[in-house]
């Protein structure tokens, strides 16, 4: 059944889609040349299917042609470029509690049903993201948790959400960003998240178990960043997982976001990989792009560091275990949140124009992109 997108879904769409196009784009330089033949060589995912990787991007279904009916924000050659590149899609933002249960009478599984039934016409799988985290919560449900109804409500949303996909996933990021961010104390530990102050730091396996309940035989993932890189938070993961293990709770990969930087320094990422390997989880990369901080503006010399970073990461990353499952957090600079109003909080005030995806702005590849077909060639 059809259901007509509501003024609500126009908005969390628009929010999601628009800010990165209202951005001023800084003119680049035009000393861009092609290095690499990219256009004779396949797409990544054909490259990733013959290793038996699965290799995407997230999405907003607003660009997609799921919704070119009635969305302002379809974008044809878009369109085409996932279903070539791709044969893994993971929902940008359709998939969070506040897009699935956005009141507590309210369930609405249609738009990310039609991501669905659009992965399966273009031969792709897709990834759940994500079931437990501490944002994209409503504050209905944060308030039923201070009321001491967390328990339940984990229960009853994760009963309901991955049993709804139940058998058509090949992976949920079941609990996301558990530890504690940047500045936040030490930077040790769990992050201090409504889910930790209403039923522990139990909550955690609780989520896990509830998930492997609801649908055994999909890949469940603990999903964070910077455990690349930041030494007392891959660190924490560590002791997490090893805690999960111990418990026998059933947890099957490690997912890196993977959101780095040209400063990024990977000191902690070859034992966090091993650890992992060690413990029987896959690794696998789950938001993958690489920020600029420097803001040049020569974009020739922006992709080659890009793509020289990238490929810094990925050594390693290969080194202890090739990750099944790699997807960039988008597929052209032309939609990264990296330039969106919310990123530029953190990091990018005045609202650079960030080229840290496979695709350019007019969708083509970069250095980066090669990097990725590099890697996956030789997996
Ligand atoms: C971000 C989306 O890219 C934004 O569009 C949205 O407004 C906020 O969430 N880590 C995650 C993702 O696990 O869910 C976040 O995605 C980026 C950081």
């Amino acid at each position: 059944m059809k259901r007509e997108l509501t003024r609500r879904d126009f908005i969390a769409l628009s929010a999601a889609t628009a800010t990165s196009a209202m951005l001023p784009k800084f003119a680049m330089a035009e000393t861009e040349t092609v290095k690499y033949d990219y256009e004779s060589l396949p797409p990544l995912r054909e490259t990733a299917a013959k290793k038996g990787i699965l290799y995407g991007s997230s999405v907003e279904p607003a660009r997609l042609e799921i919704t070119k009916a009635f969305s302002p924000y379809y974008e044809q050659d878009f369109n085409d470029a996932i279903a070539r590149e791709c044969n893994l899609l993971v929902a940008e933002s359709i998939m969070k509690w506040d897009a699935l249960h956005p009141t507590p009478e309210k369930w609405d599984f249609w738009l990310a049903d039609q991501l669905l039934e659009y992965a399966k016409k273009y031969d792709m799988k897709m990834r759940g993201h994500t079931l437990i985290w501490h944002a994209a919560f409503p504050a209905w449900a944060e308030q039923a948790l201070k009321e001491g109804r967390g328990e339940a409500l984990m229960e009853e949303y994760i009963a309901k959400v991955a049993g709804h996909y139940k058998g058509k996933l090949v992976s949920w990021d079941v609990v996301n960003e558990a530890l504690k961010g940047r500045g936040e104390g030490n930077e040790e530990g769990l992050r201090d998240t409504p889910w930790l102050k209403a039923l522990g730091p139990s909550y955690i396996e609780k989520a896990f178990r509830l998930a492997a309940q609801a649908d055994p035989d999909v890949q469940l993932v603990y999903n964070d960043y910077d455990i690349e890189q930041r030494p007392a938070k891959s660190a924490s993961a560590i002791k997490l997982l090893r805690g999960l293990k111990d418990k026998n709770v059933p947890i099957h990969a490690l997912g890196l976001q993977a959101h780095i930087d040209l400063e990024t320094n990977f000191a902690p990422l070859k034992a966090l990989c091993e650890e992992a390997k060690k413990l029987g989880l896959d690794i696998i990369i789950t938001e993958l792009d690489v920020f600029d901080p420097s803001f040049n503006t020569d974009s020739k010399k922006t992709d080659e560091l890009v793509a020289a970073k990238l490929r810094e990461f990925l050594d390693i990353v290969f080194t202890v275990a090739v990750p099944k499952q790699i997807l960039a957090w988008g597929l052209t600079d032309r939609h990264s949140w990296l330039s969106s109003a919310q990123w530029n909080v953190w990091r990018n005030p005045k609202g650079h124009h960030i080229r840290g995806l496979p695709l350019d702005d007019d969708l083509k590849r970069k250095p980066m992109w090669h990097v990725l077909h590099e890697f996956l060639e030789k997996a």
